[in-house]
């Protein structure tokens, strides 16, 4: 699997969104990640379901939703209705519901992931991963562009890949969040890791092509 790329457009310009849509897409990133968070699961406020619906109208890319809230199962409608093709939710948001918004998710025909916290073991996951599309390793505390790579969060992606090899899950995406640079990308992609989020990286980058690709390297 080539790695996907999935700029955050909590770096990109609220002003501008189109065209920073439109500039990732010609830079050559593969999905939009759209950080959704809500005050409560996260010290953050950014975006809702009415933004990623003007996003559906004006991009065929794919919308990585990061949901990043407290009762994920009350706005999933609203987001698959709003058209995210991916909707990621956090395991510590709603541990006891998260098989049932899975199947929630995959019943609309899309994809469903599943993303833990640094501090969140990776065993928990082991009991959803027949069920998943994707699963989101934290490497920074959710809640705010621009902070540093966590390095001890980096075992986590092996435990996954490992977990993928005994489900037999060949097309998992494996993807991490929070402090990808072109080294950091690295590290990951080393451990298993095939999809990667990266706000300031790409975004405070003049060459967001240059910026895409060394991520890819
Ligand atoms: C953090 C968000 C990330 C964030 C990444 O809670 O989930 O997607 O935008 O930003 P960088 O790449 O700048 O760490
Ligand atoms: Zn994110």
């Amino acid at each position: 699997m080539d790695t996907i790329i999935s700029p955050s457009i909590l770096s990109a310009d609220f002003a501008n969104l189109q065209r920073d849509i439109s500039c990732i897409s010609d830079a050559g990133a593969d999905w939009v990640h759209i950080d959704v968070m809500d005050g409560h699961f996260v010290p953050n406020i950014t975006i809702g379901a009415p933004v990623v619906k003007s996003l559906r109208k004006i991009t065929n890319m794919i919308l990585d939703v990061h949901l990043m809230i407290s009762e994920p199962n009350k706005y999933i409608d609203d987001f698959i209705d709003a058209g995210a093709d991916i909707i990621t939710f956090h395991y510590e948001a709603q541990s006891s519901l998260a098989l049932e918004i899975i199947k929630k998710i995959k019943s609309k025909g899309i994809l469903a992931g599943l993303s833990i916290k640094p501090m969140t073991p990776s065993y928990i996951l082991k009991d959803f991963i027949p069920y998943l599309d994707m699963v989101l390793i934290m490497t920074v505390e959710p809640g705010f562009g621009g902070q540093k790579f966590m390095h001890e969060c980096v075992s986590k992606i092996a435990d996954v890949k490992e977990m993928a090899r005994v489900f037999a899950k060949d097309n998992l995406y494996i993807q991490v969040d929070g402090g990808i640079n072109d080294i950091t990308a690295k590290i990951c992609k080393k451990m298993g890791a095939n999809s990667l989020v990266a706000g300031n990286y790409i975004f405070n980058n003049k060459d967001l092509k240059k910026a895409i690709c060394s991520l890819r390297e």
